[in-house]
């Protein structure tokens, strides 16, 4: 039997990509965005995961056309580009609401169906999540609250058989800082990782059922670097961001 992935933040960027991937290695995949995306998927759920009830609406759904779900990915996120003094609770909470909130009612909602199939919960998160940014505080924070909820969830999972795979990712070419909300939004660099190579990794993770993975990999050094020396980082941080 075909195995399902529910994708969120399907159409563009690293949601492509995985969804490409997952295709790829014959499963069936469902994803959900505010806009339709531009090539092949199994099941597209028009909506705004920020919206709680759409969450159960996703999840029945999926489960009423496939019968199950294997893999939950929780991808869609938004970036926020902002002093602590500058920014408004408004952005602060709608950035919340994507990248935290809707992982949890998401999850919780996938949990009866990932139970039977002993399946995997997949979290995208970000070096922000291991590492402060000046003027990227809010964003920072809400990786944070997302790599603890991975770990924790993980082992509260384990009798279960569920597993759980954090991703820490560093900058990717997806256009991503451009669609994040702020007014100090950093210009495109062409030296991100590839969206394909990442999601060849993530699906090469969830076969190995590993803990958390890096990409780009080099990011994991230079976070242990940052760490050994924090007032040369906050230094030449401040200087690049402000
Ligand atoms: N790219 C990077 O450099 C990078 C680095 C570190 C971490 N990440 C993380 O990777 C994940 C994906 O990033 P990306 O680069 O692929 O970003 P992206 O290209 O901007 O794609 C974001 C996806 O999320 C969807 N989305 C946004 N708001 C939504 C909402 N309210 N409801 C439903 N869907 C929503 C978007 O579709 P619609 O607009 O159609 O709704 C889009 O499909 C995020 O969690 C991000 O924090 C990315």
């Amino acid at each position: 039997m075909e195995k399902v992935v529910l994708i969120t933040g399907v159409s563009k960027g690293l949601g492509k990509a995985l969804s490409e991937k997952f295709r790829s290695e014959n499963f069936l995949v469902a994803g959900v965005s505010r806009s339709k995306p531009d090539f092949n998927i199994d099941l597209f759920i028009q909506a705004d995961l920020t919206q709680e009830d759409n969450c159960k609406n996703i999840i029945k759904e999926t489960v009423e056309k496939f019968g199950r779900i294997d893999v939950l990915i929780n991808n869609a996120g938004v970036g926020l580009y902002e002093s602590w003094e500058t920014s408004n609770m408004k952005d602060i909470r709608k950035l919340f609401e994507l990248n935290f909130f809707a992982v949890i009612y998401l999850t919780k909602e996938a949990l009866p169906f990932l139970k039977k199939t002993k399946g995997s919960i997949i979290n995208v998160s970000s070096v922000a999540g291991k590492l402060y940014v000046p003027y990227m505080g809010a964003y920072c924070s809400s990786k944070y609250a997302l790599n603890a909820f991975s770990d924790s969830f993980r082992a509260e999972l384990k009798p279960y058989g569920i597993h759980v795979l954090n991703l820490i990712v560093g900058r990717i070419n997806t256009g991503f800082s451009s669609r994040a909300m702020g007014s100090r939004k950093p210009p495109e660099t062409p030296f991100g990782g590839s969206p394909e190579k990442f999601a060849e990794k993530t699906y090469r993770a969830y076969i190995k059922r590993k803990r958390e993975i890096w990409y780009p990999y080099w990011y994991k050094y230079f976070v242990k670097l940052a760490q050994l020396f924090p007032e040369i980082y906050d230094r030449e941080s401040y200087k690049k961001w402000k």
